[in-house]
């Protein structure tokens, strides 16, 4: 991807690949929507893709291959252990984390399974700069406690701070003065935080986490599912790597922490995961639960071509132009929404475009789910689905009562190569349709809410009949059009 001035003065996101081997999609009717959206419980995890035009739930294993990947999959070699396709992927890991031994996982979320079992023990706390869904959910089950040490920044939605991903320092030292360095099992920083709009951290502040960290005698563990597109936020972003390959900027990172782990489904286009590491005392402590998990240390729980595709997919994270398509197409909807004045998260991040729901329905009560509501109706009205990044991605407490999200958001994904810039300008249109037509979307509540991450399985029902207001109008906007 390369951003070119155009001779209308114009700049654009150009793909540098070619399309070579595609997916049909529908638009079905809007009457359709709506019935899918109804079975699906007014979760757009329930949808089918039947329904769906623009998938933008998720860039999580829905990034385009390159034709490097797909042919890489036919040199496979199946074995249960001592697969030569374990062996290629090892070496790609070594070149492009810097890190010599390697722990094969079937996705991220397995990762976090075996650290938090390894590394967390009852009543440690873990400062991080913001959690994720699962790897929450995995460090309570093993008694830890989540301390989100964010700047001030972080959570407002137009900012200009270009990092906010950045672990506050000075609440870090404050966390290890108010727990004891005993009882802080880790410190982890995520790469591109996922839920606070795709927000990278800097190199400077990885430093000085390091550096207390070392103080302390404290392990930093870095999620690196979205590695590349906070390396590249850095070579844009920090004045010091401006000229540095993303490999540098990579192995910088990875240098700073003991433990690497990541969803290859994010980072490399395929399936899987990983943990990496240079220490063979921390390495050994995990090594027996991977058999138990996941599969024998070759493969863990992967398939060999997935394992090839993920070789190639690591080594093209170190090329600028694939890494950026995805922030490239996002700053655009997001600088396109802003100028229409919709609330979008700002400065753009990665893996997706994030609208502010609690400003977009302000009339909705945060009770009432207002991410969860916005991604139903925009889903009614364009066939796109985004996913609910808020309070229904929370949980309650001991009383029952919500944990109401710091933030809630609608989070609108561009999988890596996927996704054109017309069917970018549609999903535009439709947001800014949806802004202008507000007051007719209400709110949701909980039909069916499971006790464990409520937002994959939960269904929901509109507190009134708002989505049938919603299409009348739609109809009388665009008539009987889709
Ligand atoms: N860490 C981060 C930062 C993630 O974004 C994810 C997944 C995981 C860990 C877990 O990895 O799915 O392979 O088990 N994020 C996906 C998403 C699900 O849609 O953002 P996994």
């Amino acid at each position: 991807m390369k951003t070119i001035k155009f001779f209308s003065g114009q700049e654009l996101p150009v793909e540098l690949h070619k399309v070579r081997i595609v997916q049909k999609l529908f638009l079905k009717p809007i009457e359709e929507r709506f019935e899918a959206i109804e079975e699906g419980g007014y979760n757009t995890f329930l949808l089918n893709t039947k329904d769906i035009f623009l998938d933008m739930l998720t860039d999580s294993g829905t990034n385009a291959m390159s034709d490097n990947q797909v042919s890489s999959m036919l040199q496979a070699d199946d074995a249960y252990a001592g697969s030569q396709s374990f062996y290629r992927m090892e070496s790609a890991l070594q070149e492009v984390f810097n890190k010599k031994l390697l722990l094969p996982v079937h996705q991220g979320r397995a990762a976090e399974n075996i650290i938090s079992q390894v590394f967390i023990k009852e009543g440690d706390v873990i400062p991080m700069n913001y959690h994720f869904t699962t790897t929450k959910e995995h460090m309570e089950i093993n008694g830890g406690k989540v301390l989100e040490i964010y700047t001030d920044e972080a959570l407002k939605i137009k900012s200009d701070f270009l990092f906010k991903g950045n672990i506050d320092i000075q609440k870090l030292r404050d966390v290890i003065a108010e727990y004891g360095k005993d009882r802080v099992a880790f410190i982890r920083m995520e790469a591109s935080t996922n839920l606070i709009g795709g927000q990278p951290f800097s190199i400077q502040n990885m430093r000085e986490v390091r550096e207390i960290a070392d103080e302390h005698g404290l392990m930093v563990v870095l999620d690196a599912s979205l590695i590349g597109e906070n390396a590249y936020f850095i070579k844009q972003r920090e004045e010091e790597f401006k000229d540095a390959s993303i490999k540098e900027i990579l192995h910088t990172m990875t240098g700073l922490s003991e433990l690497v782990y990541f969803s290859s489904r994010k980072v490399s286009s395929t399936r899987g995961g990983g943990i990496c590491t240079d220490d063979n005392d921390l390495f050994l402590k995990m090594r027996d639960l991977v058999p138990l998990y996941e599969g024998f240390l070759t493969y863990g729980g992967m398939s060999v071509r997935e394992i090839e595709a993920m070789a190639v997919g690591l080594y093209e994270t170190t090329d600028e132009t694939v890494i950026n398509q995805s922030p490239s197409f996002i700053k655009f909807a997001v600088e396109k929404l802003d100028s229409l004045g919709i609330p979008v998260v700002m400065p753009a991040g990665a893996l997706g475009c994030h609208v502010d729901a609690k400003d977009f329905l302000s009339h909705v009560p945060q009770e009432e789910y207002p991410a969860g509501a916005l991604a139903a109706a925009l889903f009614i009205v364009s066939g796109c689905r985004g996913m609910e990044r808020g309070t229904i991605s929370s949980v309650r407490d001991e009383h029952g009562n919500d944990i109401l999200a710091d933030v809630e958001l609608l989070r609108l994904a561009f999988p890596r190569r996927v996704f054109t810039l017309s069917q970018t300008e549609y999903l535009i249109d439709r947001v800014n349709w949806l802004y202008q037509n507000r007051e007719l979307v209400g709110g949701l509540k909980f039909v069916d809410e499971p006790p464990v991450l409520r937002f994959f399985m939960g269904r929901l029902a509109p507190t009134s009949d708002w989505p049938q207001k919603l299409i009348a109008k739609f109809k009388e906007d665009f008539g009987e059009s889709l």
